[in-house]
């Protein structure tokens, strides 16, 4: 049965069309993914559906009968939960405040303590109690707030849920649990629309997959049917090399071409200790480990946004341990910062702004901002990362999330640092795009930049890096690997502790 379809759906932002007559099924029962790059109008076609948006025109139907949404209270009586792109929590309330909001919102009154039972029972199988309903949502990692808005989306009484990349922020195993839970959802007869820019959810989770291309609907087919190749090409509409680009031939590791070295760093909290490594210019070193192993944490402590207990992190021949951030980032170490949304970006202000903050010093005289030079930058960097926008003008908050991850970059990158520091560099960016900034990354670095690389794809880390740390999951350094031993046996045999039990029963053998 359909659970909701859509009929010659379209959209103008002024005078920007930006969906086209889009037709869409979704069934009961089925997990439906949407895939298209930065900007193809997937979030708006689902900001129709949920009632903050007002199409142009067209039909929606729920359960066949055509229905008419205005606002998001209609389209919360049809049974419609959408988890949105990006978090919009109310962050000073609590995890159960928030999951119940809309109860609380009706002004009935409200038990805390019952409210807060509730909501451990939703937050359960999401993340097996380690959120506390009590806590106020601002204390909590990014990817625990994407989880609360996961838990408030199911908390109503849900018939057809639209997910949009909720992975994007969420580490393997609490992507893990998502996908139970959704999967649970779906043999209660739920329909689902899954938005995701990653190949292994569309595999791992879908039934069907259809591809947004411009603002047209461009092919819908049986994930079966689905290959990887297909989706990328139907995405971009051209033939695309979703290769990683080659890694440096030439890399000399010698004393003189030690760019960072870190030594014995260790963390005032606990989370790691006696960090040592070096990075080489032109090198792109990888950090491999599991969530928590402190990867994130240990790129915080180098560049001052979190205290240290000792250690030594020597740059350009100098100690910048206890440096403020801004310092060591005038200084050519640069870090691109996890949430964009709080450290990275001024909405409000356009790419060009945006883009020009990292580097204002430079291009003032006399107190004044050379306006032209601003400008050029802005347009150049704007076309080497291929922002979809209607002009640099755009004000960052209207672009598309993968969109404004490319400014993000741009801003970082514009000051032409010696290292940088990339924390999930392609999250929520489209393959396409994802192919352009690591070849981005790779030039940079025949060009003598050094870049660490963290993500959470070990995938990404593997094919981007000419070295890779392993860190295991108490956050200790096991080793380094280069040439063919980057594959993802060996890396994950030491940063899933494996070694460890191995050594435990040499130890064993040798007693025998
Ligand atoms: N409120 C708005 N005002 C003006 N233009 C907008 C607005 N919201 C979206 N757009 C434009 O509509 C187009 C589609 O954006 P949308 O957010 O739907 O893309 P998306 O497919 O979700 O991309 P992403 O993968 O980056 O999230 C973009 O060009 C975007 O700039
Ligand atoms: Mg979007």
């Amino acid at each position: 049965m359909e659970a909701l379809q859509l009929r010659d759906i379209s959209k103008s932002f002024g005078r920007n069309q930006v969906l086209f007559s889009i037709d869409f099924d979704l069934q009961a029962g089925e997990i439906h993914g949407i895939m298209g790059e930065n900007g193809a109008g997937k979030s708006t076609l689902m900001n129709i559906i949920y009632g903050n948006l007002k199409s142009d025109g067209g039909e929606i139907r729920v359960d066949g009968n055509p229905v008419t949404i205005n606002e998001v209270s209609d389209a919360q009586k049809l049974g419609i939960c959408f988890v949105e792109q990006e978090i919009a929590l109310c962050q000073d309330a609590t995890v159960a405040e928030n999951i119940f909001m809309a109860r609380i919102n009706q002004g009935k009154g409200f038990n805390m303590k019952k409210l807060a039972e509730e909501a451990r029972q939703i937050l359960e199988p999401l993340c097996g109690g380690s959120i506390d309903p009590y806590e106020i949502v601002e204390k909590l990692p990014i990817s625990n707030q994407q989880v609360v808005e996961i838990a408030k989306a199911i908390s109503n009484n849900c018939r057809i849920l639209i997910l949009d990349e909720p992975t994007s922020s969420l580490s393997g195993e609490e992507a893990d649990a998502l996908h139970r839970v959704i999967q649970d959802l779906k043999k209660r007869g739920i329909g689902i629309i899954y938005i995701s820019h990653r190949m292994s959810d569309i595999f791992g989770q879908c039934d069907r997959v259809s591809v947004l291309r411009d603002g047209t609907m461009v092919s819908t087919r049986p994930i079966a049917e689905a290959t990887v190749q297909q989706l990328v090409n139907d995405m971009a509409g051209r033939e695309v090399d979703i290769l990683y680009p080659p890694k440096a031939e030439d890399l000399q590791r010698t004393e003189e071409n030690v760019v960072l070295d870190v030594q014995g760093l260790t963390d005032a909290e606990g989370r790691f200790s006696d960090v040592n490594f070096k990075l080489y210019k032109g090198e792109i070193l990888g950090f491999a480990g599991l969530l928590g192993a402190g990867r994130s944490e240990i790129m915080q402590g180098l560049t001052g946004l979190r205290p240290m207990k000792g250690g030594k992190v020597i740059f350009h021949g100098r100690d910048i341990m206890g440096k403020s951030t801004s310092a060591i980032f005038q200084d050519g170490l640069v870090m691109l910062p996890e949430d964009r949304k709080k450290q990275g970006l001024f909405l409000d202000m356009d790419i060009e702004m945006n883009t020009s903050a990292a580097y204002l010093q430079q291009i003032t005289r006399g107190g004044m901002i050379q306006r032209g030079k601003e400008h050029r930058q802005a347009e150049e960097m704007s076309k080497s990362m291929n922002v979809r926008c209607t002009g640099i003008h755009q004000i960052v908050r209207s672009l598309s999330g993968g969109n404004q991850q490319k400014v993000l970059l741009a801003k970082v990158l514009a000051k032409r640092p010696d290292v940088v520091i990339m924390d999930e560099p392609t999250r929520g960016v489209d393959v396409g795009a994802k192919a352009e900034i690591h070849r981005l990354l790779r030039q940079l670095a025949s060009e003598g930049v050094s870049v660490i690389m963290v993500s959470s794809e070990l995938n990404e880390v593997m094919g981007m890096s000419d070295r890779v740390v392993m860190l295991d999951s108490s956050g200790c350094l096991v080793g380094d690997v280069t040439g063919d031993d980057i594959n993802s046996d060996h890396i994950m045999y030491y940063i899933s502790d494996a070694y460890k039990y191995q050594e435990k029963n040499d130890e064993v053998t040798e007693h025998e």
